[in-house]
C-alpha cells in the first residue's frame, strides 16, 4: 500500500511540475511541490481509513470475497449405474480367486526360478500352496456356476449375456479403431453397452474357465481321471492347464489391466467395479449408443430429450440404468 501511495504521489507531482515548467520561479515550484505532497498524503490517508472502516463494518466487501460469492454453484455431474451390486460381487469373487490361483499356480509351473521358491516359502511351503490353489479353484468354480445360473435365471443376466454376444458390428468397430489409431481416419466407433474390448474380456474369461476348470479337475482327481484317460491324456491335460494359465495371466495383465487401469484415459483406474457407477461424460464417450438409448427411453417416459432429461435420477429399483427396471 505504501509503495502504491508513493508512486501515485510521484506521478502527480511530476505531471504538475511539467505543467508549471517555465511559468513560475524555482522557489515557488519547490514550495508548491511541498504543499502538494502534504495535501496528497493527507487526502490518501483519509480515503484509506474510510475504506478500511467500511470493510470492517461490512459495508464494502473485499473484492476476493465478493468474486468468490458470485461464482456459479458447482453442478455435480450425473452418474449412471453401469454395474448392479450382484455383478459387482461376482466380479470381486472372480478376481480374488483368479489372483489366488495365479499366485499359487505360477510358482509350481516355474519351480526352477528363484522367485518361485520365495513365493512358495511366503505361502508356507509347497503343500500349503497346493492347498491354497485348490481353495482358489473352489472359489472360481463357485462363481462360474453362480454366473451360469445368473445368465439363465436373472433378467439383467440374460440381457447382458445377449448383449455380450459377438456381432458383425464388432469386427467393423475393430477395423474402424485400427484406422483411427493409424491416423488414417478421424472417426472412432460408437459403442453400445459393451464394446468389442469388453466382449473380448468376457469371452476370454469364459473360455479360460472352461479350460482351467476342466483340466484342473482332471489333475485334482488324478486317480479318477486315469480310470478313463490314458497316462499321456493326463500329461496333455497338464500341459493345457500350464499353458492356458500363462495365457490367462498375460491376457489379464496386458488386455484387461491396460484397458481398465493403465490406459492413459483411465489411469490410475476406473472405480466402476466398486461403485458400479459411470459418469455422464464417460458413458457419452465410451458407450454413446447406450447413452442415446437411455435418453430415448427417458424421452418416451415423459421427460424432454435434452440436457435436463439427464438430471432425472435413476429409479432406485433399477439394477442398471438401461437394464432391469421392474
Ligand atoms: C486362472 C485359473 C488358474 C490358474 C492361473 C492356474 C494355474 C496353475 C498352474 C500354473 C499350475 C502348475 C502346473 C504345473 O505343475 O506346471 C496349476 C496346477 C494345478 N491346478 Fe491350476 N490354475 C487355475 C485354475 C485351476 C482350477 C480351476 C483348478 C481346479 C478345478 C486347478 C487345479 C490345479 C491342480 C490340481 C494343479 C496341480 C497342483 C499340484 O501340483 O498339486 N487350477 N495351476
Amino acid at each position: 500500500m505504501a509503495r502504491l501511495e508513493k508512486q501515485i504521489e510521484e506521478n502527480l507531482l511530476t505531471r504538475i511540475e511539467a505543467e508549471l515548467d517555465g511559468e513560475v520561479s524555482e522557489d515557488t515550484r519547490v514550495l508548491i511541490r511541498e504543499k502538494l505532497r502534504v495535501k496528497v498524503r493527507q487526502e490518501m490517508g483519509e480515503q484509506i481509513d474510510r475504506i478500511t472502516d467500511e470493510i470492517a463494518a461490512g459495508v464494502l466487501q473485499p473484492e476476493r470475497e465478493r468474486l468468490a460469492e458470485e461464482k456459479p454453484p458447482v453442478v455435480k455431474e450425473e452418474e449412471f449405474l453401469r454395474l448392479g451390486i450382484n455383478i459387482r460381487i461376482q466380479h470381486m469373487f472372480l478376481f480374488t480367486s483368479v489372483l489366488t490361483l495365479i499366485v499359487t499356480g505360477l510358482p509350481l509351473r516355474f519351480a526352477e526360478l528363484g522367485w518361485s521358491e520365495t513365493v512358495i516359502r511366503l505361502l508356507g511351503g509347497i503343500e500349503n500352496s497346493r492347498l491354497i490353489h485348490r481353495i482358489g479353484a473352489s472359489g472360481l468354480m463357485g462363481v462360474a456356476a453362480y454366473h451360469f445360473l445368473y445368465t439363465l435365471f436373472s433378467r439383467q443376466g440374460r440381457r447382458d449375456f445377449f448383449l455380450l454376444l459377438p456381432r458383425p458390428k464388432d469386427a467393423l468397430d475393430v477395423f474402424t479403431m485400427i484406422k483411427h489409431f493409424l491416423g488414417i481416419s478421424e472417426e472412432r466407433p460408437k459403442f453400445g453397452r459393451f464394446s468389442y474390448i469388453e466382449k473380448f474380456d468376457y469371452w476370454a474369461v469364459y473360455w479360460g474357465c472352461v479350460i482351467m476348470i476342466g483340466s484342473g479337475l482332471l489333475l485334482w482327481f488324478q486317480d479318477f481321471s486315469l480310470r478313463f484317460l490314458p497316462k499321456f491324456g493326463l500329461d496333455i491335460t497338464k500341459e493345457a492347464h500350464r499353458d492356458e494359465a500363462l495365457l490367462a495371466t498375460l491376457a489379464i495383465i496386458i488386455w484387461h489391466f491396460y484397458n481398465v487401469h493403465l490406459n492413459p484415459d483411465k489411469f490410475p483406474g476406473s472405480l466402476t467395479w466398486l461403485t458400479g457407477k459411470i459418469s455422464k461424460h464417460e458413458i457419452m464417450e465410451e458407450h454413446a449408443l447406450e447413452y442415446e438409448e437411455i435418453m430415448d427411453a427417458r424421452a418416451k417416459n415423459g421427460g424432454p430429450r435434452n440436457e435436463d432429461a439427464c438430471q432425472v435420477k435413476t429409479p432406485p429399483d433399477c439394477e442398471t440404468v438401461s437394464g432391469r427396471c421392474d
